[in-house]
């Protein structure tokens, strides 16, 4: 069973105001795929605050996969990304790439999204765009390859061999 941590940034959400549909998208989807959410943090659109999140799934709670969701776009507010960059130790931008590649095909507007994923200890980071109908489209894409990945990155792959 593989563990996740889901973070949302979301200044609407963090105040209440907006219920947090994507990363109740994201838990469902997960789970029905063999993965298991030990850790869920809402925050507001708030670099240091989300950087924190991502520290603490993966130093203190070891997770295997951390996937946040929102604030990847072009307000102000939008951080994630950046925060993201500072915590991880190495890219791993062909997630983000595949995915940007795969929703290019389903609206344009995924060019906006600045997503980025990478690796912070034995967990694997991704950024999620904020719209709970572009969670679950990223997730239909990468989420079943990526537990190759985190094999590979707890040194309990057997082959490369492609399905
Ligand atoms: N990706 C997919 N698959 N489906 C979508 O509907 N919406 C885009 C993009 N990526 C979308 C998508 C839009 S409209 C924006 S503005 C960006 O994600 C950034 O979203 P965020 O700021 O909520 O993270």
């Amino acid at each position: 069973m593989y563990t996740v941590g889901i973070i949302t940034s979301s200044d609407s959400g963090y105040a209440g105001k907006r219920e947090d549909k994507s990363a109740e998208v994201i838990k469902k989807y997960v789970e029905s795929r063999g993965f298991k959410v030990e850790k869920y943090i809402l925050v507001p659109d708030d670099k240091e605050m989300l950087k924190e999140a991502f520290i603490k799934m993966s130093d203190d709670l070891k997770l295997n996969l951390v996937l946040s969701t929102g604030g990847t776009g072009f307000s102000p507010r939008d951080v994630t990304p950046e925060a993201t960059k500072e915590i991880i130790q190495r890219e791993a931008q062909g997630i983000a790439d595949a995915i940007r590649m795969y929703s290019l095909q389903i609206t344009k507007r995924a060019m906006l999204s600045r997503a980025t994923s990478g690796i912070r200890n034995k967990t694997l980071i991704v950024n999620l765009p904020g719209s709970p109908k572009a969670c679950e489209e990223a997730l239909d894409f990468v989420l079943e390859d990526l537990k190759h990945g985190i094999d590979i990155l707890n040194e309990t792959a057997k082959d490369c061999a492609r399905k």
